[in-house]
């Protein structure tokens, strides 16, 4: 295999493919399966192995004390319990924050339904913390192009209904609504969905990017082959470039050119925010995207720095954890629209039990609470550490029965989801635009860096005359050699257009607006 096909192919996995087919692992932005074995069943997502395939850092105790040093807090349970549980550069990123200050973080969704499900809040609740922790800005990026793509794809080209391009934007602005439903903060938090936002100065990103990406490496990491739609083929290069500060020049207080105030002098994408480092919060299942990305970002005319990654287990289905709860399959999934009835039927008809046979079995031998579903899901959303351990002790001892487990789930979930949905009723749609307006965004960062005035990354997200050198401004104009060359572009531009305008005199066909 050439260098440059193996990146998008997991290191281990790509020579294991052969032997393993059917039956290995796969994880990846599509797929999210356990190994099956010889007599049909679905193992458990094996997580060490994984971080060997891929290639990333497990986390360990020593981050969550170096994180808990810089923030002064303690780290949110899902850090605790390491259902957080790997990462790339997570510790360059809180070198970044002790000396400079900021960095930006960026998390997504791929709105394949009108309501979100209780798998998806996991990276958006931890990315919050992280907001709140750190003072940092958030972009979150709803690609209902992606959903879009992949959907008529895997439907083998047939645009079936509820799945036109118009239903992915209207599943967006719900997801919004459930995003901001959160408690993301609207003066740090830009939201988009791609089909409104793409333009500008992301989209030159996009381009450059796209030119650096081979279909042999896009079809490595995801599995496309011929006959997937190149709109898929590309889509990646999208969710790459979302991660350069570049790619949001109003974030920072600088300009984008788009209309209608067409200006020339911020034509070029601005080069300080490419100093800009930036951490992403999701599930492992999304990781391949940001290996190309971090393979191919120093090759962009303004290098970024290589992006960082925290990454989280799935929530299991409710039928056990040998698969991710999916929104494509409702009786694995609880949504975040589900009635109190519906998630007490759900856990009581579906959710795998950890418990024994019998009840004379389970008082005896104890049940098991690692692939108990109910348990699982209390880990990631009860917040208190004696009663889990607690729970997990009896459970094994034989005192706690399932139907006791499953009884204290459905509690924790109901209230859960009963405080979300009552914060998703006054989500308006004039709170939602208010998130998506492209503005300047209002973040701190550390209030103590230890190297705020010196060299790149700027403190704040907008470089200090110092940070930028002599002739950099944050005041959107670019600097003094980028003003120069708008000006003669402009200068170029208005001759090209005097010329075409000659023949006839009155602009005709080949003015502007022709
Ligand atoms: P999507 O919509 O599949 O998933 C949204 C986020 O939720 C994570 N996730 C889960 N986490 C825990 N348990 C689960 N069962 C579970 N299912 C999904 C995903 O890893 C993701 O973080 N292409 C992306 C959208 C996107 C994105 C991003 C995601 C665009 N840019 C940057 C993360 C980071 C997608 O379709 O996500």
């Amino acid at each position: 295999m050439a260098a440059e096909e193996a990146v998008g192919a997991p290191p281990a996995v790509a020579s294991q493919v052969e032997e393993k087919k059917g039956t290995s692992q796969q994880i990846d932005p599509y797929n999210v399966a356990g190994e099956v074995d010889e007599s049909g069943n679905i193992k458990a997502i094996d997580y060490d192995r994984l971080i060997q395939e891929f290639g990333v850092q497990p986390l360990t105790e020593d981050h969550l004390r170096r994180f808990e040093a810089v923030t002064g807090k303690k780290a949110h349970r899902l850090m605790r319990r390491k259902l957080f549980f790997s990462h790339r550069d997570f510790d360059k990123i809180l070198d970044t924050y002790e000396q400079y200050g900021t960095f930006m973080l960026y998390t997504g969704r791929g709105p394949s339904s009108g309501s979100m499900h209780l798998g998806h809040t996991v990276p958006f609740l931890f990315t919050k913390e992280l907001q709140d922790m750190f003072d940092v800005p958030l972009v979150i990026m709803l690609t209902d192009d992606e959903k879009y793509l992949y959907t008529r794809n895997k439907n083998e080209g047939h645009q079936k209904a509820g799945a036109a391009a118009d239903d992915f934007l209207d599943y967006a602005y719900e997801n919004i609504k459930d995003i901001i439903a959160l408690g993301f903060d609207p003066k740090k938090t830009f939201i988009y969905t791609d089909y409104e936002y793409l333009g500008g100065h992301f989209y030159r990103n996009v381009s450059e990017f796209e030119s650096l990406v081979t279909f042999n490496q896009a079809s490595g990491a995801f599995g496309f082959g011929n006959s997937t739609n190149i709109g898929l083929i590309a889509y990646g290069a999208k969710q790459c470039v979302a991660a350069f500060p570049s790619s949001y020049p109003d974030l920072f207080g600088y300009k984008d050119y788009r209309a209608p105030e067409y200006d020339l002098s911020a034509k070029r994408r601005h080069k300080p925010l490419s100093t800009i480092p930036t951490l992403i919060p999701c599930a492992i299942d999304q990781e391949p995207y940001f290996r190309i990305l971090r393979d191919r970002c120093d090759r962009m005319t303004d290098p970024h720095p290589k992006t960082a990654l925290i990454l989280s287990k799935f929530l299991t289905a409710l039928q056990g954890p040998g698969g991710k709860m999916s929104a494509s399959d409702p009786n694995s999934a609880i949504f975040m629209s589900d009635t109190p009835n519906q998630i007490k039927n759900k856990i009581n008809r579906h959710a795998f039990s950890g418990g024994r046979e019998s009840l004379e079995e389970h008082r005896k031998l104890g049940g098991n609470p690692d692939v108990d579903v109910a348990y699982t899901y209390l880990s990631y959303f009860l917040d208190d550490d004696e009663e889990l351990e607690e729970l997990a002790s009896k459970y094994r001892s034989g005192e706690l029965l399932t139907g006791e487990m499953k009884q204290r789930c459905i509690a924790e979930l109901q209230k859960f989801v009963g405080a979300f949905q009552e914060k998703r009723e006054g989500v308006t749609h004039e709170i939602m635009r208010e998130y998506m307006r492209p503005r300047r965004l209002e973040y701190q960062g550390n209030p103590n860096p230890t190297r705020p005035a010196s060299s790149a990354p700027p403190a704040n997200g907008v470089p200090a005359a110092e940070d930028a050198g002599a002739e950099k401004k944050g005041d959107g104009r670019g600097t003094k050699g980028e003003r120069k060359a708008a000006k003669l572009a402009a200068k170029k531009e208005e001759k090209m257009a005097t010329r075409q305008k000659a023949p006839d005199g009155d602009g005709g066909a080949s003015s502007p607006a022709a």
